[in-house]
């Protein structure tokens, strides 16, 4: 693929970025009342509302035509038909079979199955020791996409589970320590969950699972085992009963393995029809990013977008900001799916890039963001580029599956952040001018020496970038949708910025030092093998360990 920076179209788009120094957002929205209706596209339930972006056609038909130019059809047909795009380590990205119904491969169809029967069975209170005491609390042990994807649609879909509760526990220590402290081990089912089986977190916390299991008199732990791996003959070793190994497979990636067995966690706790529902709506969305013309294209006109921001206004790092409960780990999710696919400095072929590639990605629940940082967002020096996200309807009582308040006030809360989601993507397009300002202040009853004193203060610049995402309501077949479509997003730039999004080779060397390090901090040797600061850390925290 030729450097992307040589291309004809992105020659034309360096050229079309100096007519944006004239141009706002607040003008063009003036200019053209349907600008709204121009720059916004239902797909799969969801409405996206780009018309808040430094876009105008002109600006997008160059986009396109990047992506033709960069071959985008064809590769994504590739993905889509389960090649090998996964160029380093020579293996599919095929996530999309996982949700392909009647048409995914034998083996996905199959672990299904099994998911379904032992969800079925936990929901029914159908399994547990050999005493047959029904199990009462699942606990997921997995880190990164072994866990963000299951946490983040055990609490969209089901935030209120009770039968079986499920929990989920990333970090060795302290965390597991605690909820162990609540459980009965007689009535606990640990899911083990690493596609490796060799996450050294993952294992620690497994390894004290089963010591827990047995100070608390349970000599046989199979029944309260069970694992998600591509490695079944290590979670064979483990103890893990075989009946109670689903698989994974080297063609699905980490963090694009929620809709494999890794789901299973969240499938306990939504019920396997919810699940489905899942699939489903991840699967419309494959339909939509496989047929729609790319100009009418949610995940393609989404990406463009961002890398129009990311490599044309170098806006280093974006923001997404739902406001809807139930997202709040949408941030945390995005943050693995987008900068480990997208965090890359060379092309696939290993040649340096000469353009940026991933923003940094951030954000938390809108309603707590806008009282901490939306600050920096209206008036900082940085622009960042936003998406908000919500839905048209709270949740109903019946998705939620505990007791809610009233429907009047989830109506009344739900308008409430609504307004507020609004409100926050108007003003950064708008901004308030210094000028609206002043006359504001002089309005309030302030003299003229102190509204100009504070104008200056007081006024949004605005002229920044946003889109919004309107879910119907946040229920299973949204949030497939909403995921699938971000994944598609990030394909979609790692095929323009001609990187692999598929491989994550960038975190091995940290986990090899680290297991390095380790030994030294039991050991009576000073540390002296490493650079000073490692040394002089390890030595510090040594001597200042009050426990030892
Ligand atoms: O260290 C990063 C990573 O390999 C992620 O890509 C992956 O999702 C996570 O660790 C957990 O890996 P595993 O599922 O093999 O335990």
């Amino acid at each position: 693929m030729a450097s992307l920076t040589r291309t004809p179209a992105w020659r034309e788009l360096v050229a079309h970025r100096r007519s944006w120094e004239q141009r706002s957002l607040r003008e063009l929205f003036a200019a053209d009342p349907q600008r709204f209706q121009r720059f916004s596209l239902e797909a799969c339930g969801l409405l996206l509302d780009h018309s808040k972006n430094l876009i105008v056609a002109e600006t997008l038909d160059l986009l396109l035509a990047l992506a033709d130019e960069r071959g985008l059809q064809n590769q994504i047909r590739d993905l889509l038909a389960g090649k090998r795009v996964n160029t380093t380590e020579k293996r599919a990205a095929w996530h999309s079979a996982l949700r392909a119904g009647a048409d995914a491969p034998r083996e996905v169809r199959n672990t299904l199955t099994a998911m379904r029967k032992l969800a079925t069975a936990l929901r029914d209170n159908k399994t547990g020791d050999g005493g047959n005491r029904a199990i009462t609390d699942v606990v997921s042990l997995g880190i990164g996409g072994s866990v963000w994807g299951p946490a983040l649609a055990a609490a969209a879909c089901a935030p209120d589970t009770v039968a079986p509760r499920v929990h989920f526990i990333t970090t060795p220590g302290e965390s597991l320590d605690r909820l162990l402290g609540t459980l009965d081990a007689a009535t606990t089912l640990f899911i083990v969950q690493s596609k490796s089986f060799s996450t050294h977190e993952t294992l620690l916390n497994a390894q004290a699972a089963r010591a827990w299991l047995q100070a608390s008199g349970i000599a046989d732990h199979g029944p309260h085992f069970a694992a998600v791996t591509a490695q079944s003959a290590t979670a064979a070793a483990f103890g893990v009963p075989s009946e109670r190994i689903f698989p994974m497979w080297d063609w699905v990636g980490g963090r694009y393995s929620l809709w494999s067995a890794v789901g299973l966690p969240a499938m306990i706790a939504m019920g396997a029809d919810a699940f489905d529902e899942l699939l489903a709506g991840a699967a419309d969305m494959d339909m939509h990013f496989a047929t729609a013309a790319p100009g009418k294209n949610m995940p393609v006109l989404l990406a463009l977008i961002g890398l129009w921001h990311a490599n044309f206004f170098n806006m280093a790092s974006r923001a997404v900001i739902p406001y809807q409960p139930g997202l709040e780990l949408l941030p945390v999710w995005l943050q693995q799916l987008e900068m480990e696919s997208l965090g890359k400095s060379v092309s696939r072929r290993g040649k340096p890039l000469r353009q940026d590639s991933g923003p940094v990605l951030w954000g938390s629940a809108g309603t707590e963001g806008q009282h901490a940082y939306f600050q920096l967002l209206h008036q900082g020096t940085r622009p960042v580029p936003v998406d908000f996200i919500s839905s048209c309807s709270p949740r109903s009582k019946s998705s939620l599956g505990g007791p809610s308040a009233g429907a009047r006030d989830a109506e009344q809360a739900h308008a409430v952040m609504l307004s507020n989601c609004f409100a926050q993507s108007a003003l950064l397009m708008h901004g308030v001018s210094a000028a609206e300002t002043e006359q504001a202040l002089l309005q309030q009853g302030l003299s003229a020496r102190e509204a100009a004193r504070l104008a200056p203060h007081q006024a949004l610049p605005g002229n920044r970038p946003s889109n919004t995402l309107l879910l119907p309501v946040l229920d299973a077949r949204s949030l497939g949708a909403l995921l699938a479509l971000y994944e598609h997003r990030c394909f979609v730039q790692s095929a323009i910025w001609d990187i692999n999004a598929f491989d994550q080779w960038g975190v091995e060397h940290g986990k090899r030092l680290a297991g390095s390090l380790l030994p030294e901090f039991t050991s009576t040797v000073p540390s002296a093998a490493h650079d000073s600061s490692t040394d002089g850390l390890v030595n510090y925290s040594k001597q200042h360990n009050r426990r030892t």
